[in-house]
């Protein structure tokens, strides 16, 4: 893998795409949660947008999220900022692994449940949920934390492409 200054123009816009997906995800769960829990009581459904949207979002940021992974092991990802401590450089790993992990585990699990009618599986869903969304929090804070306590621009690295 190759170090370059920072991340491409396509690095970053699937970054942000995946980011609008996830909050999507957050905001219009409950047609599929309602939807889940009349599969659970053995009811049938109709059509239903909001379902629709879940699976297809969902699906989507899955194949995102590989593309992601896919382009960072051939081109690589730009090196922590210097001034980070070397504690910080390990969180900050830490962090993006997991949420790279669980951008994955997220869709496969619900995957899983919804076509299979694996129930663990749902269960796992719900939990994940929130995991995935500690992390999202801490890597805001992170984010936030280099950008007005550390004064070291690193949201430029989201905006501005390096090629
Ligand atoms: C990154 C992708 C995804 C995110 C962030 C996400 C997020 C969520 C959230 C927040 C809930 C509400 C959980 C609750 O009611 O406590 C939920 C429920 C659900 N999702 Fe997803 N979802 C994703 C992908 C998918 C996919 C691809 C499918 C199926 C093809 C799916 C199927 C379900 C099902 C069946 C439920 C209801 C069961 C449950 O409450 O655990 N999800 N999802
Ligand atoms: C669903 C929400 C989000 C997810 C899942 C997410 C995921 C990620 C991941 C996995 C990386 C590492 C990229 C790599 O090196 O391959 C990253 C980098 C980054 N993200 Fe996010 N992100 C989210 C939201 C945000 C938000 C809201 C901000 C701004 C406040 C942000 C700012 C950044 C910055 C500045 C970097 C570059 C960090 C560095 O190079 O050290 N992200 N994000």
């Amino acid at each position: 893998m190759t170090t370059p200054n920072g991340y491409s123009r396509r690095q970053i816009a699937l970054h942000w795409i995946v980011f609008v997906l996830i909050v999507l995800q957050y905001v219009l769960h409950e047609g599929m949660s309602e939807a889940w829990d009349v599969v659970e009581d053995g009811g049938s459904l109709g059509f239903s947008p909001l379902v629709a949207g879940h699976v297809i979002g969902g699906v989507l940021v899955l194949a995102l999220v590989t593309w992601r992974l896919q382009i960072r092991a051939s081109r690589g990802a730009p090196p922590p900022p210097e001034e980070e401590s070397p504690a910080l450089k390990l969180v900050a790993k830490a962090v993006h692994g997991g949420l790279y992990l669980f951008m994955i585990l997220m869709p496969l699990s619900g995957i899983i449940a919804w076509f299979g009618g694996v129930e663990p599986a749902a269960e796992a869903h719900e939990v994940m949920r929130v995991v995935l969304l500690a992390l999202v929090g801490l890597h805001v804070a992170g984010a936030l934390y280099h950008q007005f306590v550390l004064r070291n621009d690193l949201m430029n690295r989201m905006r501005q492409a390096a090629d």
